[in-house]
């Protein structure tokens, strides 16, 4: 039998590939087995992220004020899938699988927006998208809208929700931004966020007409009802929310279903 040296270059590195062979082999399964758990993670925390900005999960805690769990909480809601240029929804798309952002991403299911319609600078939008819908027999209580909107460092991701009178804000959270933490991070705080509720949407000729302001208007002047605080130091940022939150309730975004639903006798109040 041949001498098998086991110091010799041709040993170190066949030692070296089958190393290399074993722990791409791990980790690769790994990844594969843990994909089922990340994709169930990913899927907890955007319910979580839709309940709080519903007002329906405290921000500190992964349970309601009565003690249900964020799954028992979600199954209040009823997703659907909507055309955002009708305002119809759309039964054929799976709710489930369906990406609203991934869909803005392709031609084939999106539309490019002009200068003038992108306020929120997002260069192009999905035909469809989802609602998140929280209804009794007396009409809709709630209604979530996934919104986006770029502030000053990048794309700022999160949920809007409207009360059942489909005027008022009941909440708005976002789970992804690049803002500088003390700045445009602030779009972060729970004392801001808390702020947005009660906040009027829609003026009387049913345009959204959300400001965020340095100075507040008094509040016997009619304006105060649709301003929010702006977050100091971070005007970009600032500017970014408040055309986001325009945008997505106006013409070309949620503003037709939302119009067909209070023309269909749906909200309430
Ligand atoms: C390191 C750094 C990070 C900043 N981050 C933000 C930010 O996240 N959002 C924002 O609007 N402005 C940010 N700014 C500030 C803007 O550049 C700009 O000065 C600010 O929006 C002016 O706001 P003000 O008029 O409220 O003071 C940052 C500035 C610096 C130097």
């Amino acid at each position: 039998m041949a001498n098998l040296n086991k110091d010799s270059l041709a040993n170190t590195f066949l030692i070296a590939i089958l190393l290399c062979l074993v722990c791409s082999i791990v980790v690769s399964s790994m990844s594969v087995a843990l994909k089922p758990i990340q994709q169930l993670n990913k899927e907890l925390d955007q319910k979580k992220n839709i309940l709080r900005a519903a007002g329906m999960l405290p921000a500190d805690r992964d349970v309601s004020a009565d003690g249900r769990s964020i799954e028992e909480l979600f199954a209040e809601f009823t997703v659907r899938a909507v055309d955002l240029q009708t305002g119809e929804y759309v039964d054929e798309i799976d709710v489930v699988t369906y990406d609203p952002i991934r869909a803005a991403k392709d031609s084939a299911t999106s539309i490019a927006l002009s200068p003038d319609e992108d306020i929120a600078t997002l260069r192009r939008r999905e035909n469809v998208s989802l609602v998140y819908l929280k209804a009794t027999a007396s009409g809709i209580e709630k209604v979530v809208m996934p919104v986006r909107g770029y502030g000053l460092w990048g794309t700022l991701y999160g949920y809007l929700a409207l009360d059942g009178d489909l005027i008022t804000i009941a909440g708005l959270g976002f789970y992804q931004h690049k803002e500088t933490p003390g700045l445009g991070g602030e779009v972060d705080n729970s004392k801001w966020k808390a702020s947005w509720q009660g906040v009027r949407l829609f003026n009387d000729m049913g345009q959204p007409q959300v400001k965020l302001v340095k100075q507040r208007s008094a509040s016997s002047n009619p304006a105060a009802s649709y301003e929010v605080d702006a977050l100091s130091g971070a005007t970009f940022t600032t500017k970014g929310v408040e055309n986001m939150v325009n945008y997505w309730t106006g013409d070309d975004g949620f503003g037709a279903y939302l119009k067909r639903l209070r023309s269909n006798g749906l909200a309430q109040g």
